[in-house]
């Protein structure tokens, strides 16, 4: 979707609504800092109404409006906001967003901070129709199933006379299923003109905006509709069961385009893909696949089954299997997984590997490196070619510190290892295996920090005779420590033979 700045797209304003209580979210966040696909619902509403290119967008703002202005500053820093102290109405809100932009001629849209599916292509549809109809004043409709809550459409063929709430309409207007959308473009002046004799003579006692077409058609302006077939655009979110179908909507939405820019999802019904991840081509999707944030998936890379990633960009030819992993960078035919833990800061190298039960946390692993099973890998730099043994641990800890590792090039970690960091392994280094290290290892060494092997001969025999026999030997062998920390038995009479 690109966004167009051809002059003649571009409207006067853009006025949104967003001051609302929100009360049915039961919600310490304002509802519109909850998200469908990873963006906000005020985010996905900036974006609809920055798709007409405005001169100015304001936004109108209320309840909860430290968080909401907070929020708008993130994401359309040169919005305005206008503040409507008490919630008296949609008229009394649009007013607000009009004493903001002071003496403005044109067109003026009016929409909600509330309505995620609304694209900026659709309210482009909407200026052209009223462009072209000549129109004062265009509102949205959609025909829908079931009405209720909504305000209806009076018209007489193409003829908009007005607009009733629900609240206030009788059976046969509530019979009638157009709707109005809430989504408007309306001639600046018209529109001052249309506010200014607003009353509060309805069922809420408010000063509603759909009395200013009645008034306006009452003026001779002429009055047009334009009805959008894709419903799911006109909706607003109100409660957390709409929240989730819209979610759910937009979500296969997401996945439809996706598909269609030849991405094989193999089981839409379990993928969620949030709106700002971006791909390449040939990817395949697992079942229970989750990718949100700035995510990206180059060719051909496998992701899933039952595979979240936050913010990780992977590379052609990865693969991603039953994992988690969070602010990390997969390198180019690397395989993660299964059962991997990725934390922020990890690094994978082209064709390396992090396998079964492996926790990686603030970790730079090379090209072709390896850390395959079982092993906590957290802030160490590990060069190309290294392959770290099953179960090693990086003990980066001292309880009140965290320290590096490095590991060279093409060195090697025996298994079961500990490396007691601050330490730096060379290149070429060796590790035996159940080392605890504590000190460096200059490349090109063997690092050997265990006790030593020794067998103790045809031990096993005896062991059992004197097991059987117990009285025949009241005194069973102990190993016991010495101060070299080689092991030995005490003597007795059934002392085996070395
Ligand atoms: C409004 C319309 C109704 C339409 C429906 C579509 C009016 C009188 N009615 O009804 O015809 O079918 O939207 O969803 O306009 N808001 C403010 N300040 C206020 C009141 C509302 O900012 O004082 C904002 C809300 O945050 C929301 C939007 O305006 O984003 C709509 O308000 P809401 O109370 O939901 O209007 P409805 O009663 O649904
Ligand atoms: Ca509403």
């Amino acid at each position: 979707m690109t966004m167009t700045t051809d002059q003649s797209k571009s409207v006067a304003a853009v006025i949104l609504l967003a001051a609302g209580s929100g009360t049915r979210m039961k919600s310490h966040t304002s509802k519109l800092l909850h998200t469908i696909a990873g963006r906000s619902l005020l985010s996905w509403a900036v974006t609809a109404a920055q798709g007409v290119a405005p001169e100015k967008l304001v936004v109108v703002v209320g309840h909860q409006r430290d968080q909401v202005e907070a929020h708008l500053h993130d994401i359309a820093p040169d919005a305005l906001t206008a503040v409507q102290d008490q919630p008296l109405g949609t008229g009394h809100a649009v007013a607000a967003g009009l004493d903001v932009l002071g003496a403005i001629d044109g067109e003026i849209v009016v929409t909600y901070g509330d309505v995620p599916m609304l694209t900026g292509e659709t309210l482009r549809r909407l200026v052209n129709h009223h462009r072209q109809s000549a129109n004062a004043v265009t509102v949205m409709t959609a025909v829908v199933d079931d009405p209720s809550g909504y305000g209806r459409i009076l018209r007489s063929g193409d003829d908009i006379l007005g607009i009733v709430e629900h609240r206030d309409a009788d059976n046969a207007q509530r019979a009638i299923n157009e709707i109005n959308s809430g989504i408007y473009v309306f001639d600046a002046a018209v529109l001052r003109d249309g506010l200014a004799h607003l009353t509060p003579n309805n069922d809420q006692g408010q000063l509603y905006l759909t009395d200013v077409l009645a008034h306006a058609r009452s003026r001779g302006q002429r009055i047009g509709a334009y009805v959008e077939t894709d419903i799911w655009q006109t909706e607003g979110v109100n409660d957390r069961v709409q929240l989730a179908a819209m979610a759910a909507e937009m979500n296969q939405r997401i996945l439809t385009r996706l598909m269609l820019d030849g991405v094989t999802i193999i089981d839409p019904k379990t993928c969620w893909v949030e709106a700002d991840v971006s791909f390449g081509i040939d990817v395949e999707l697992w079942p229970g696949t989750i990718l949100r944030g700035a995510t990206s998936i180059a060719d051909g890379a496998i992701i899933g089954p039952d595979t979240r990633l936050v913010d990780v960009e992977v590379g052609a030819g990865a693969s991603v299997i039953r994992s988690e992993a969070t602010l990390a960078v997969i390198g180019e035919g690397a395989q993660v997984g299964p059962f991997s833990f990725i934390r922020p800061g990890t690094q994978l190298g082209a064709n390396g590997k992090i396998g079964a039960f492996v926790e990686a946390k603030n970790a730079v692993i090379g090209d072709g490196s390896k850390v395959p099973h079982l092993t906590y890998c957290g802030d160490a730099t590990i060069g190309e070619g290294v392959n770290v043994g099953a179960g090693t641990i990086f003990a980066n800890y001292d309880s009140v510190h965290k320290h590096h590792t490095s590991v060279g090039d093409r060195s090697f970690i025996g298994s079961d290892s500990v490396i007691v960091a601050p330490v730096t392994i060379g290149d070429d280094a060796f590790v035996a295996a159940g080392s605890v290290i504590v000190n460096d290892v200059p490349g090109g060494d063997l690092a050997v920090a265990r006790g030593r092997q020794r067998n103790i001969a045809e031990w096993v025999e005896g062991h059992r005779v004197k097991l059987a026999n117990p009285t025949d030997s009241p005194t069973l062998p102990t190993p016991t420590a010495s101060p070299d920390g080689s092991s030995t038995i005490n003597a007795t009479a059934s002392t085996p033979k070395e």
